[in-house]
């Protein structure tokens, strides 16, 4: 077996090869899983279910990076297919070589200051992309969806943007505000649009934002993170006080494993940290874990806040209630804020190789061009 197994590697033998594809349950195709949240559904999937073949489909752009997912890429029940979700040659030959039983699609642009300098990239991902798949789903299972799944990872962003009071439920009306937000809100309607039609089996899920290990440091977390350990400036937008609901990733890729075996076809469910912070609070609070960590003076690194631009458009708060899939499908957030922040401080103090491979790139271009001389 285990000649076997290095064999499959050098000359690219097919799947069933390496995995006796007889003794696996099912075939998922993950998209998006060398990101950062695919990367941990990737693993969380691997490790927990031996007898499922997990194909991690990705273009590698430059959020993708296959390091997020060195200790498990050798694990016999995975494979990675580099492809792009916009190319559909790619895409139906991997659909017609591995016949998957479920899709989870989390590949896409992600970055809402990217979509405004750069919003085309953002409808031929986000849109064009989920539609191919789409189409490439419908072809293979050819209307016939027993045991079949599409599950659509998106964001709550869509919803637009709260004032000080209320919440995100799945019933509240879509308001995108950023070229990011309106291309996952069309592709979200694209998959209810697909399921109601053609009765394709799909699910969603909207979840707030993310944070913990893999987060790629263009985001505020870790590039916060990132800056702080170098005595950099820290650029908060506009007066901070944008509010932003923060769940540790492994609970979302905890939500997804549940949505995706329990979750009911055509429904929508929405993921929360329930843990609203303004960006300006969360900072500081980020500043005294670090200087903790660092063994800094107190109010060091929070000397480094430096309030630059607003974002255009900038939405105000966002906020959401998980009640129904915490009631529905039992889940609920594992980690309270302060443990999650402690926990992704220390990922990033101890993994400088993964961080400084990323930040001595073209991310150095990236943020001279977003920052410029305003967070040195
Ligand atoms: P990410 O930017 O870290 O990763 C995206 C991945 O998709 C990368 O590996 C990239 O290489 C891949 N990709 C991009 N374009 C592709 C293409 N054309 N073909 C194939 N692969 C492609 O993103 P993330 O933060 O991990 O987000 C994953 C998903 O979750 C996205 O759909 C995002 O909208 C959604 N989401 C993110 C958050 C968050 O806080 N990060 C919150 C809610 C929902
Ligand atoms: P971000 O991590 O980009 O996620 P999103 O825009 O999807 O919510 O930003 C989180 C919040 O932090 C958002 O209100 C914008 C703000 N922000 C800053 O103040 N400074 C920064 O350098 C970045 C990247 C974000």
């Amino acid at each position: 077996m285990f000649y076997i197994y290095l064999f499959n590697f050098s000359l690219s033998l097919p799947p069933q090869t390496k995995f006796e594809t007889k003794k696996m349950k099912k075939t998922i195709f993950i998209t998006g899983g060398a990101g950062f949240i695919g990367s941990h559904v990737v693993r969380l999937f691997v490790k927990k279910y031996a007898d499922y073949r997990i194909i991690n489909i990705d273009k590698l752009t430059y959020a993708g990076n296959l390091a997020n997912l060195k200790d498990i890429e050798k694990a016999p029940n995975y494979i990675f297919e580099k492809a792009d979700i916009v190319n559909v040659e790619q895409i139906k030959n991997l659909f017609v070589k591995y016949n998957p039983d479920g899709v989870i699609h989390l590949a896409a642009e992600s970055h809402v200051d990217r979509s405004i300098s750069n919003p085309t990239e953002f409808i031929f991902t986000n849109i064009v992309g989920t539609v191919n798949l789409l189409n490439a789903a419908r072809s293979c299972w050819k209307d016939n969806y027993e045991g079949k799944r599409f599950y659509h990872i998106s964001t709550d962003e869509v919803y637009g943007s709260l004032g000080e009071e209320g919440f995100f439920t799945e019933n509240t009306a879509y308001d995108p505000r950023s070229p990011y937000s309106a291309s996952k809100a069309s592709s979200d309607h694209l998959v209810r649009a697909y399921n109601h039609t053609f009765g394709l089996p799909a699910v969603i899920s909207n979840c707030s934002n993310n944070y913990g290990p893999n987060h790629f440091p263009e985001k505020l977390i870790p590039l916060a993170i990132n800056n702080i350990k170098n005595m950099k400036s820290i650029p908060i937008y506009g007066k901070g006080e944008n509010v932003r609901d923060w769940l540790y990733v492994i609970d979302h890729a905890r939500a997804i494993d549940v949505i995706f075996h329990n979750g009911r076809d055509g429904e929508t469910y929405n993921i929360g940290g329930n843990n609203e912070w303004t960006n300006i609070d969360l900072i500081r609070k980020l500043c005294e874990v670090m200087d903790n960590k660092l063994n800094r003076e107190p109010g060091t690194s929070a000397s480094l806040i430096t309030f630059v631009q607003d974002r255009a458009g900038h939405d105000l708060r966002y906020a959401i209630d998980s009640t129904k899939l915490m009631k529905e499908l039992g889940w609920k957030p594992s980690l309270q804020f302060e443990e999650g922040l402690e926990k992704t401080v220390d990922w990033y103090l101890n993994n400088v190789e993964w961080l400084n491979n990323i930040v001595s790139g073209d991310y150095k271009k990236y943020y001279e061009g977003m920052y410029g001389d305003k967070a040195k």
